[in-house]
């Protein structure tokens, strides 16, 4: 096939078949040898009997495979009986049931896609999600064959003493030449996406756990003997989420043992193989002294994330790849309010909220905009979205608000009762939770076929006569891609009404009397809602909670935001008022900036942050993040033209501002919340340093010796990592000659400290690449060459050219497109080694559209030039062909 046409191929939802063949059992034998490894598959295969016409001709998937040797039913295929190409094994003519094996050659240690079986460090492991497992044998490579998998393994002893795959460990033994043999049995039946296989040599912590139902399961994390010590917090998460779990969900482990084994080159966060999950050693890796907070609670997550996907996609897995958000999109749920209860529901629910403000609403409103049920994909790794992961996270958390969470729960029993051990999709998810609430779901369902977010318009009328007050909603949503004219959605709003002294009660028709809070459910383009005996002009509290991923336009003068800030009952709506004051402020600023006019910050978010940094009794966490002013991706995003500087140039005067008028108070919030106890992880600790640190951050936007002295002496003495980068960063993006001189010195330290841990060098590599110092492009060219930079280790990639062209927008825009071609030069260096990563590189690039000419055309080349490399991996053609569309 022509190479444009092969990059190009669309596969569609509507034109899912069952599959013609079933896999009953998978017996695997892997040689892994220096320079070749043999891979031996014996399948049981027999046609589906759930087709009128037995199928004949067997397909499977097969990618970069040397074969061997082809038998079926023990008799050697001649090369006439069968064809291999394009990806396809074909066998025309096979019997109704059969037995076939094959035997590949692969070459795990030339695998730079960290796709299918691969080294990382030595380390043999795979990563077969979605489509790696063809990479491996010939195989019917979907999620919809589920089979009961045997793996031998067998490898040198010396080099590989640890050798694991799914389930539990049936025989051992040894064999010539130094060599050793494990198989392992999966009793559950899986896809092959669920396969996993490591071999190194790894140490181990080990722990226990026991279920409600009283069974032990063994519980072991594999590092590299050098990381042992920073296993205790991946350790007590899982056990923390194995029981939360059980109490939330009535969901325990299965298997007797469960395994997680750390890896430095992986492409995502983490996979949930079955009883074998791999981890990117940035999700499992933890201590205080090379780890920041935010890197704690991101191991927390994603550990809790795999664990739960036990249930949520391996017990209950997904019909086809346009079902991914079945199974992620409520793991991600499930994964979020197992956060909010080990910490604070408020924070998570804000930084939840932050990331699919930022990054999903962009997509959304983008040319790789996509529905959380796609209708086709060329690639479908291009499909691990923030739209996929959390906007999916947010329907579910819709219906969780629709239902209650009583109604919600039986329907999650339903849905794993009636789906164990099967494949199926979103249908069958929501029709789980239509049967156990008796609700009508068919409305609701446009939240997964359409794209695009929909845009809430409210006004409120008081009737100070009648004492009546009015909400009139509109909906609208524009169009996207695969979708012009959107069908109105079924909108959960959360909402109250908010008096001089706070909470109003509610007096609406069918609502309980004294309630101060209330779904609304807007289903319609207009409707309205009428609350009786209101005694005063109340000001609307809507969308507590943030009830529904949606842009809501009410039109609060600052006054009113102000009072929302101080009296609303809803923690997540105080700091979203405190959020809109600032991004009305902000978004005047930028007006004044374009206009050239001189900037002067409203004297009501100065008084209202003074009010917030004095007031003892309030939420430190919450307080952290009100005073954490909008960033430049949200303000970019919220624009219609995306004006890079004047974004900029606009935050940075207010925190300056901010800064110089409120010195004291930051400086007695910075002293205020030194801590002298030692480190811990936990909310209380998080919520002090955040807010110490918040303090240095706003201080240091002056160019004052003594506090540019206490950053530096933060650098000096903190004895965690979140202090130390902290101090910094705030260095280094102080343009005072003392400041950068402090940086130098520094930077050199840390590196000097810290080198020989890949995850602290990464960090170091990232503040450098977020700088937002002139020379951003200059510094990030250094650091490619620095010796620690490694182009084929994704977390080095992210942290400095992923960093640099998503995080670091006024030095990635540069005005003469020079970031472009820096990109697109990384991009097109890395597509043929990693075509994953690659792929998502060029996100940046996707937004031309709402950039001011210049610049548009500048990225648009940028693609252009992307696209005619006839090589292109299909990864990249269908990113850069959609953005250019
Ligand atoms: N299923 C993984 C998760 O928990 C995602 C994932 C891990 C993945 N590695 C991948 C997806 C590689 C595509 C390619 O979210
Ligand atoms: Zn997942």
């Amino acid at each position: 096939m022509a190479m444009r046409d092969a990059q190009a191929r669309v596969t569609r939802l509507r034109d899912y078949r069952a599959p013609d063949f079933l896999i009953d059992r998978t017996e695997l034998h892997f040689d892994l040898r220096p320079g070749e490894t043999l891979v031996r598959a014996t399948l049981a295969l027999r046609a589906n009997p759930g087709h009128p016409v037995r199928a004949r001709e067997l397909r499977l998937h097969g990618e970069g495979l040397q074969l061997r040797e082809l038998a079926l039913d023990g008799r050697a295929l001649a090369p006439a009986e069968y064809s291999y190409s394009d990806g396809e094994l074909v066998i025309p003519d096979v019997p109704a049931v059969f037995e076939l094996s094959s035997t590949v050659a692969i070459h795990p240690e030339a695998n730079t896609s960290l796709e299918g079986l691969y080294q990382s460090r030595g380390l043999y492991c795979t990563q077969c999600e979605a489509e790696g497992f063809r990479k491996i044998t010939f195989y019917l490579d979907r999620p919809d064959v589920l089979s009961e998998f045997t793996t031998t393994i067998e490898a040198d002893q010396g080099a590989f003493p640890v050798l694991l795959s799914n389930g539990n460990p049936v025989a051992e033994g040894a064999a010539p030449g130094g060599r050793h043999w494990v198989t392992w049995h999966d009793p559950f039946q899986k896809p092959a996406y669920l396969f996993a296989l490591v071999a190194g040599d790894l140490a181990c912590m080990e722990d226990s756990f026991t279920t409600a139902s009283g069974r032990n399961v063994a519980l072991r994390i594999y590092v590299e003997p050098k990381d042992l010590d920073k296993l205790d917090h991946a350790m007590y998460s899982l056990k923390q989420a194995m029981a939360w779990d059980e109490r939330r969900f009535g969901l325990e482990y299965d298997l007797d043992i469960f395994m997680i084994v750390a890896v430095d080159d992986f492409n995502m966060g983490a996979m949930e193989n079955k009883g074998l999950n791999i981890f990117n050693t940035s999700c499992v890796l933890a201590h205080p002294e090379t780890t920041t907070d935010l890197g704690f609670q991101r191991v927390e997550a994603v550990v809790a994330h795999e664990y739960f996907h036990n249930w949520s996609g391996n017990r209950v897995t997904c019909r086809d790849w346009f079902q991914l958000s079945l199974k992620e999109g409520f793991t991600v749920f499930r994964d979020s309010e197992f956060s909010a209860d080990m910490g604070s529901r408020t924070i998570k629910r804000v930084e939840d909220v932050n990331l699919l403000r930022t990054a999903q609403f962009a997509e959304d409103a983008g040319p790789t905009a996509h529905p959380v049920q796609p209708d086709a994909y060329q690639e479908i790794s291009n499909f691990y979205t923030v739209t996929i992961y959390e906007k999916g996270a947010e329907v579910v958390r819709m219906i969780h608000t629709l239902l209650g969470p009583d109604a919600f729960r039986r329907g999650c029993d339903l849905y794993f009762e009636r789906h164990d051990g099967a494949a199926v999709t979103i249908e069958d998810f929501v029709a789980a939770m239509a049967e156990a609430s008796g609700r009508d779901f068919s409305q609701f369902m446009g939240w997964y076929r359409q794209a695009g977010t929909p845009r809430v318009a409210v006004r409120g009328h008081y009737d100070a006569g009648a004492q009546t007050y009015r909400l009139d909603f509109t909906q609208s949503c524009p169009p996207t891609p695969e979708c012009a004219d959107k069908a109105p959605f079924q909108i959960p709003i959360r909402l109250g009404l908010v008096g001089r002294n706070g909470d109003l009660p509610l007096h609406v028709s069918g609502l309980a009397e004294g309630a101060t809070d209330i779904v609304f459910e807007l289903t319609e383009s207009t409707q309205s809602l009428v609350f009786e005996r209101v005694g005063e002009a109340p000001i609307p509290s809507l969308l507590r909670g943030f009830s529904a991923p949606v842009k809501l336009a009410f039109d609060y003068d600052r006054d009113e935001l102000v009072q929302l800030l101080r009296r609303d009952s809803d923690g997540f709506n105080r700091w979203e008022a405190g959020n809109r004051l600032a991004v009305g402020i902000l978004q005047e600023l930028i007006a004044d900036d374009l206009a050239g006019r001189p900037l002067a910050l409203d004297a009501r978010l100065v008084e209202a942050y003074r009010e917030l940094l004095t007031d003892p009794a309030l939420d430190p966490a919450l307080v952290a993040h009100i005073l954490t002013l909008p960033g430049e991706a949200y303000l970019s995003e919220l624009a219609e033209i995306i004006e890079v500087e004047a974004i900029h140039r606009a935050r940075q005067f207010a925190r300056r501002e901010l800064a110089q008028r409120l010195r004291p108070e930051f400086e007695a919030l910075y002293t205020g919340n030194r801590s002298a106890e030692s480190y811990r992880a936990n909310a209380e600790q998080i919520a002090r340093r955040s807010l110490h640190n918040l303090a240095l951050a706003y201080l240091l936007q002056l160019e004052v010796p003594e506090l540019i002295d206490r950053a530096w002496q933060q650098f000096d003495q903190a004895d965690n990592m979140t202090d130390t980068n902290a101090a910094l960063v705030s260095l280094l993006n102080n343009p005072a000659p003392q400041a950068q001189d402090h940086a130098r010195e520094a930077l050199g330290r840390y590196y000097a400290r810290w080198q020989s841990e890949s995850l602290v060098v990464n960090q170091w590599f990232q503040m450098q690449a977020w700088c937002v110092l002139p020379g951003g492009l200059e510094r990030v060219r250094a650091l490619l060459a620095h010796p620690a930079f490694d182009l084929r280790n994704p977390n080095k990639v992210r942290s400095v050219i992923g960093a640099f062209s998503a995080g670091n927008p006024v030095n990635f825009h540069r005005a003469d497109g020079a970031g472009y071609a820096f990109l697109v030069e990384q991009v097109l260096t890395l597509d043929a080694m990693n075509p994953q990563i690659a792929a998502r590189l060029l996100t940046p690039l996707t937004r031309w559209r709402k950039y001011p000419q210049a610049r548009a055309g500048a990225m648009r080349a940028a693609l252009e030039q992307v696209l005619v490399v006839p090589e292109l991996s299909k990864d990249s053609f269908e990113i850069a062909s959609k953005a250019l569309r």
